[in-house]
């Protein structure tokens, strides 16, 4: 499983890339506008830079929603970076502009993805990427988890290339549940991936081997003077 970042803060991308675990970084544009980036310009720029940083797929969201300016905007952020992955969000238009982008060999995140029909048609569509979004789904007391296993076992079944990118992520249990299911991608916060470190018998007994250590080292100490 494929672990990507999701921001677009170039110190927790930076951070992430020097832990070794990072396989590529997702965006969107309340992401960008987190960073306080504006204007076409500046927001292409900040793309090159992440993807300066990291090695793997960077996705960069369309902001148009209609066909022709999705598909404008998608070819403009394709032709920033090889490794840049276009995001679309699963509407009727998104559709038609996943299609396009497949055909031209331009590869895509579907994004916004909150129920496995919409999963099937961006497969359908020839998506390289789904982000069906877990969190958002638990925050309306629906099971997000369960998606993710009614996507993997509906793309099991046709054999479809869509990659399952698990989005929202809101705790360590989401990322482990999600390798257990084997979708191929999960994006979440450095913090999140962080999260996974820890367990409080680590940081025991850790504290333990450190104390042996020093009592033995004070022992051999004052038994030498
Ligand atoms: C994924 O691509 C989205 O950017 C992201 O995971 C959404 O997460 P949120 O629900 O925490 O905003």
């Amino acid at each position: 499983m494929k672990f990507f970042i999701d921001t677009a803060n170039l110190d927790q991308i930076k951070e992430a890339a020097s832990l070794g675990i990072i396989d590529g970084v997702t965006t969107n544009p309340s992401l960008i506008a987190k960073e306080g980036i504006t204007g076409a310009e500046n927001i292409r720029r900040h793309y090159e830079a992440i993807c300066a940083l990291v090695n793997g797929d960077v996705s960069a969201e369309v902001i148009a929603t209609d066909f022709e300016n999705m598909v404008r905007e998608g070819e403009e952020l394709s032709a920033i970076h090889p490794n840049i992955v276009v995001k679309v969000p699963i509407t009727r238009d998104g559709l038609k502009a996943l299609s396009y982008f497949a055909k031209r060999g331009i590869r895509t995140n579907c994004t916004l993805v909150f129920s496995a029909g919409q999963a099937l048609l961006a497969a359908k569509a020839g998506a390289t990427y789904v982000s069906p979004f877990i969190g958002r789904l638990d925050d309306i007391s629906q099971e997000g988890l369960d998606l993710i296993r009614s996507i993997r076992s509906i793309y099991d079944n046709f054999v479809f290339g869509t990659k399952i990118l698990a989005a929202s992520i809101r705790s360590p249990l989401h990322i482990v549940e999600c390798a257990r299911i084997g979708v191929d991608v999960v994006t979440c916060p450095l913090s999140s991936l962080l999260s996974l470190l820890q367990h409080p018998l680590t940081d025991i007994g850790l504290e333990k081997f450190l104390s042996d250590h020093r009592k033995s080292q004070q022992a051999a100490a004052a038994m030498s003077t």
